[in-house]
């Protein structure tokens, strides 16, 4: 079986009615991303970052995976499919993906706010001012916030080293080091790129696909099942 690595970010969930970050009327322009999504909104303001995350997975529990997701997940019957995605979101899983990677963290998840191991399954559930994790220290999101190293990029280059193939999915390849994997694929491998507004790739064998996600991955199947098996 080929080997297809797939990057994705908040695009890929658009179509499951879930705001991506940088678009018009996307949640960075709604909410002052220093102090909704950094380390040192956190130490400022905690409650106000609770609030933020406790709607968005209020939002995730009422989303359901799109068609886009679910291409992915059958393309496993094929290729071996592993995601890396930038998402907190479940809706990979969701999809039945089995091979995922999340860079950024998982909203379904909180973690203590001293030690980034200790990590807990809340699934939907808010996260209050005052829940203690089992080290007494206070609950947050496991979340990736600006100024926080991204522990899974290590495996994430390797798969993308290791992969046949490579789709990029619904992401401005805006936020580093999750942009730079590109970079680690190698040099003259199929890759796709799906997105109404693609960013600027340089790669040999690309193929851009100026679609949203569930339109562009209908044609990117039919593309790997007729020339990549
Ligand atoms: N289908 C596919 N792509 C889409 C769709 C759609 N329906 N709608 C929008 N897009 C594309 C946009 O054109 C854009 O390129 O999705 C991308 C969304 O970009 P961002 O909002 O910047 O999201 P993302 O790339 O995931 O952001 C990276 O930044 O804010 C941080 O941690 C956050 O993980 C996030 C990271």
């Amino acid at each position: 079986m080929k080997n297809i690595v797939v990057l994705t970010g908040a695009g890929m969930s658009a179509q499951s009615g879930i705001s991506t970050f940088r678009d018009s009327g996307g949640l960075w322009e709604n909410y002052p991303v220093q102090q909704v999504a950094s380390i040192e909104g956190w130490h400022s303001n905690p409650e106000l970052m609770l609030v933020f995350y406790n709607q968005r997975r209020t939002a995730l529990k009422e989303a359901q995976p799109n068609k886009g997701h679910r291409i992915l997940a059958a393309l496993e019957q094929h290729f071996l499919v592993r995601i890396i995605t930038q998402n907190i979101d479940d809706l990979h899983e969701r999809a039945g993906s089995t091979h995922i990677l999340h860079l950024h963290g998982e909203l379904t998840k909180a973690q203590s706010s001293k030690d980034s191991g200790r990590i807990t399954h809340i699934g939907y559930d808010p996260i209050e001012w005052g829940d203690k994790a089992a080290d007494g220290s206070q609950l947050r999101p496991h979340v990736v916030w600006f100024g926080e190293p991204v522990p899974n990029m290590t495996k994430a280059i390797q798969w993308t080293q290791e992969a046949d193939i490579m789709i990029v999915a619904g992401t401005s390849l805006a936020v580093y080091p999750a942009a730079g994997l590109v970079d680690f694929a190698q040099d003259n491998i199929p890759l796709f790129l799906v997105d109404p507004k693609p960013a600027p790739v340089r790669k040999n064998n690309l193929y851009v696909i100026k679609e949203k996600a569930v339109e562009g991955l209908e044609k990117t199947q039919k593309i790997l099942i007729e020339n990549y098996l």
